[in-house]
């Protein structure tokens, strides 16, 4: 009985969440009030989505009608879309249940017969599409409801004729497209139901027409532009469309692909009685245009004769066009070498400001070719076979009257630019000659001339040599541009570009540039785009260049994009790119880079694109990366040899999780390479979490690892310096302990100095120190063998006459080394004694050559404990004995203070 309840509970969630999934299944992608349901093989319009959207998109389906009770639900629908379905027949209630319809789309389906229903209820409908259907004819006035219809499209039909209805309808139509349908000839009745229509595009395009009835044209309220390409209309024909067109308001006529071989004085005669302004005339094998052919078309201001044939250009071939500002020749001269522009043929173009005559082949450009041009601004020549190996100061003499601010030469093969090519162009800005053949070195006089030129583009050239003079007359120049020209011989001083305070694009990409100086950018205070990318600066940053690395980036306050990728780079000193403050964008990508120095990158802080990928970067940490990731945008940084670990990974996982610049390729191409447990993975997936504690055990690491090393150092001094602690120690200790202070006055001692020598150097003693007693009254040694009493111990008597003696003389020879005697007491005594009076107390005296480590293993002593007048060598030669003597009477009367 108890679980009842429990197992009611549970259907019910499963049902809820059925009902949730056939949804949450719903497969049409639904962005704010637009459901897009296109592609899905769809039979039937979906019932489930949100009531409110406003487009729907239904087209490449499979759906074969709109039923109008199935769209009711979507009664706000301003759009739908159904093309590309199978669709022949449309119910009458579709605009009805839609009353907010503006754009129907019904194209690529398979409508054939239409109905006055279908379109009667769609007032609202504003574009109406019905191109690639199977509609033979049009035989009722089945739009004529559709009062504010201003685009409608039946195209790639069947239609035998342009008639789409008998009376006057479609009064706010402004394009219709009849392009690809049966239409063999136009009638002044066809047109009769847009007699109150001002039309903007008919497209009559692609249809068999033969015939053009005379007022077919006239019968349009008004026509702005027609097209009527590939008919293979002829010269014929064509005069008589041109005729047909007379005292229309066309501007705008296009007559592509239409076989148009020759066009006759006649030919566009008709079109005189009109204000047409573009031309269209590409592409009709055209050779041969009759002078004075478009002076019927004063008002013309685009003219296109691209992809024609013509054999030649006269003075009058263009006669008339008063008005042209846009002539397009692209392409448009035959390729028999017969063909020619002469002098003197754009004479008449007084207007003309944008002259294309790319891919052209023509003998060359003589000296009044372009003469006339006066308004001309923009000139290309570009790819034209046209030998101009050799610009001269004359080459473009005839442009000297034009106001020219382009000219486009690029592989045009030009390999030589003489002195003052272009000195005719004094108004030129941009001056384009890349992709030729040039090979020279830049003097400077060739852009003679040029004084207000700003775009120099210089790129793909055979070999180009700078002067420190090549830009001496161009200080105007603002970009430069000179990738792949071979460049050889940048290190030049001054800098080839120190003239151009102006200069903001410079991009010498692409040349192995492998030596420049570091002051080659000196002055370019405006520089913001600078592209350096595959040269060979590698050995200008290493740090065992010859003099040092070059700083060359110095002073460019203003760079904001800079590329130095393919650069072989593989290291950068800190002070590299100090200062480029304004950089957004930095390129490094297939370098060698690893190791990366910290705050390298702090001035970068406005960075936000960085592209380091396909070096060898391994770690990502927050001291080189930091300031530069800050405020990031986009970063490329795959493709390189990941260390997946916390000290290296870390704080670059967290800042990957936790920033919303977009890094590309993040799952697949941010690889781990070490440790081994993470090769191969992706740096998404490294357990960030393991690092988490790694801070309270970094700094524990530390501390262990400071202690370790000072219990080193400590043990290492104290191998080697350890007997001068402890003896510092001791003579510390005795002192702050207060012990009694032996009185260093002469009276409380009865010796002056005890002497502990080895048994066997008692001769010694006895011939070389005893005898000083005699010489001097005062002095007075306390020596075993002849003042200790008889019947007292060795021992007592040892510790009582060190007691009383004043100082204490060690002889040390090897043979005191070696006594048992010297060597466990009474040296031991005596420096017990020392200690406790005063460590000067103690006098060495050396007969033999002994090493410290020796006298140290032995007695525990060092020469460094004492007072260099303390310690005394036995002379070898005997005129030194006295000198010697004397050392030792001032050790023995010196002060017992250990200072
Ligand atoms: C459509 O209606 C749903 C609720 O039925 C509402 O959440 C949504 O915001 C509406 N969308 C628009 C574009 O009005
Ligand atoms: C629907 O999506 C397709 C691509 O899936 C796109 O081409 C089409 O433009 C979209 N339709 C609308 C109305 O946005
Ligand atoms: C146009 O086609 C119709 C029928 O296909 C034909 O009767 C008529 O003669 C044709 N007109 C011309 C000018 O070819
Ligand atoms: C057209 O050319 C012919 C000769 O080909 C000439 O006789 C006639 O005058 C020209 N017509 C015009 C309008 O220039
Ligand atoms: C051409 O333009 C002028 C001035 O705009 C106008 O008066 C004239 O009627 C136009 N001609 C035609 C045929 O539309
Ligand atoms: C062109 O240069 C030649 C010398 O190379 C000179 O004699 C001639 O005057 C120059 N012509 C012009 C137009 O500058
Ligand atoms: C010059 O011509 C080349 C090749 O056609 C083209 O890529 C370039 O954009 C042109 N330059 C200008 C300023 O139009
Ligand atoms: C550089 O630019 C400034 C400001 O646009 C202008 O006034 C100056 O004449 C230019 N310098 C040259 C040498 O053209």
């Amino acid at each position: 009985m108890t679980m009842l309840p429990f197992c009611v509970g549970m259907l019910f969630r499963l049902l809820t969440l059925c009902i949730l999934r056939t949804s949450a299944e719903n497969p049409c992608k639904i962005i704010q009030a637009t459901a897009n349901c296109s592609h899905l093989k769809l039979t039937k319009i979906p019932s489930d989505l949100p009531s409110n959207i406003t487009v729907l998109d239904l087209s490449h389906n499979q759906l074969n009608g709109l039923p109008a009770a199935n769209l009711s639900r979507y009664n706000q629908l301003v759009q739908l879309h159904a093309g590309f379905n199978v669709i022949a027949k449309l119910e009458p209630g579709l605009c009805q249940k839609l009353p907010q319809l503006q754009v129907l789309n019904l194209q690529h389906n398979e409508l054939n017969k239409l109905s006055e229903k279908y379109f009667s209820f769609c007032g609202y409908l504003l574009e109406l599409r019905l191109g690639n259907n199977r509609i033979k004819e049009i035989n009722r006035d089945f739009f004529k409801n559709l009062k504010n219809l201003r685009t409608l499209d039946v195209s790639h039909n069947n239609l035998q004729s342009a008639r789409l209805g008998s009376e006057q309808q479609l009064q706010n139509l402004q394009e219709l497209l009849l392009s690809f349908n049966s239409i063999n000839q136009t009638t002044k009745e066809d047109f009769h139901f847009l007699s109150n229509t001002s039309l903007e595009v008919l497209d009559l395009s692609n249809n068999p027409l033969k015939e053009f009835l005379p007022g077919c044209f006239h019968a349009i309220g008004s026509l702005n532009s027609l097209s009527v390409e590939n008919i293979n209309l002829g010269p014929d024909l064509t005069k008589t469309l041109c005729s047909e067109l007379s005292g229309t308001a066309v501007q705008s006529l296009r007559l592509s692909r239409n076989q148009l071989s020759r066009i006759y004085n006649t030919t566009l005669e008709g079109l005189l009685k009109t204000n047409l302004t573009i031309l269209d005339l590409s592409n009709n094998a055209l050779s041969e245009i009759d002078n004075g052919s478009f002076a019927s078309l004063p008002h013309l201001e685009y003219l296109s004769l691209e992809d024609n044939r013509i054999v030649q250009l006269t003075p009058q071939t263009f006669s008339g066009l008063s008005n042209v500002k846009f002539l397009n020749l692209r392409k448009s001269l035959g390729v028999s070498k017969h063909s020619q522009i002469h002098d003197f043929s754009f004479q008449q173009l007084k207007h003309l400001e944008n002259l294309i005559m790319d891919d052209n082949s023509f003998p060359g450009i003589t000296k009044n070719m372009f003469t006339g041009l006066i308004s001309l601004k923009y000139l290309s020549l570009c790819n034209c076979a046209i030998q101009l190996k050799t610009i001269t100061n004359t080459t473009f003499v005839s442009l000297a009257d034009s106001s020219l601010i382009s000219l486009n030469l690029t592989k045009s093969g030009i390999s030589k630019l003489q002195s003052e090519a272009f000195s005719s162009l004094r108004h030129l800005q941009v001056l384009e000659v890349g992709h030729n053949n040039i090979d020279q070195e830049l003097t400077g006089d060739e852009l003679k001339g040029l004084d207000n030129i700003e775009v120099i583009y210089l790129s793909y050239n055979k070999h180009l040599t700078l002067t420190s003079d090549s830009f001496r007359f161009v200080p105007s120049l603002k970009r430069l541009l000179m990738r792949r020209t071979t460049l050889s011989k940048l290190d030049l001083s001054p800098s080839p570009f120190h003239s151009l305070q102006n200069l903001t694009v410079l991009d010498v990409s692409n040349n192995n540039i492998a030596n420049i100086n570091e002051d080659i950018f000196d002055g370019l205070q405006k520089l913001s785009i600078l592209n350096l990318e595959h040269n060979n600066l590698a050995r200008l940053w290493k740090s065992a260049n010859p003099g040092g690395p070059v700083m060359f980036l110095k002073c460019l306050r203003s760079l904001q994009i800079l590329r130095l990728g393919f650069n072989g780079l593989d290291e950068i000193p800190v002070e590299a790119l100090k200062g480029l403050s304004q950089l957004k964008q930095l390129e490094m990508q297939s370098n060698m880079l690893n190791l990366l120095k910290p705050s390298l990158f702090d001035d970068e802080v406005s960075l936000s694109l960085l592209n380091l990928q396909k070096n060898l970067v391994t770690s990502v940490e927050k001291d080189v990366f930091g300031p530069i990731l800050k405020n990031l945008e986009n970063l490329y940084m795959g493709y390189n040899p990941f260390d997946c670990t916390c000290e290296s990974i870390s704080f670059f996982v967290n800042w990957l999780n936790t920033s919303n610049a977009s890094v590309p390729g993040l799952s697949s191409e941010y690889i781990c390479n070490t440790p081994s447990k993470y090769h191969g993975i992706s740096v998404m997936l490294f357990d960030n979490a393991a690092c988490k504690d790694s801070a309270p055990f970094r700094t524990l690491f530390i501390i262990n690892a400071s202690i370790v090393l000072v219990f080193m150092i400590m043990v290492i001094f104290i191998l080697f310096q350890g007997w001068r602690i402890q003896f510092y120690w001791n003579v510390s200790v005795n002192r702050i302990l207060g012990y009694k202070e032996v009185d260093r006055r002469r009276e409380h001692f009865t010796y002056d100095a005890y002497i502990i020598h080895a048994r066997k150097d008692t001769s010694w003693v006895d011939k070389n120190l005893l005898p000083l007693e005699k010489n001097d009254n005062f002095l007075k040694f306390c020596f075993e063998e002849r003042d200790f009493d008889a019947g007292i111990s060795e021992i007592e008597a040892i510790v009582n006459s060190v007691r009383i003696s004043r100082k204490i003389i060690f002889v040390v020879t090897y043979r005191f080394l070696k006594d048992p005697w010297c060597k466990r007491f009474k040296v031991h005594h005596a420096v017990h004694q020392a200690i406790e009076q005063s460590l000067d107390s103690i006098i060495l005296i050396f007969l033999d050559d002994i090493p410290d480590y020796k006298l140290n293993q032995t007695i525990c002593l060092r020469r460094g404990m004492f007072k260099s007048n303390c310690i005394l060598f036995w002379p070898a030669q005997k005129e030194r004995v006295n000198a010697f003597h004397q050392q030792l009477k001032v050790a023995i009367g010196s002060s017992n203070n250990a200072n």
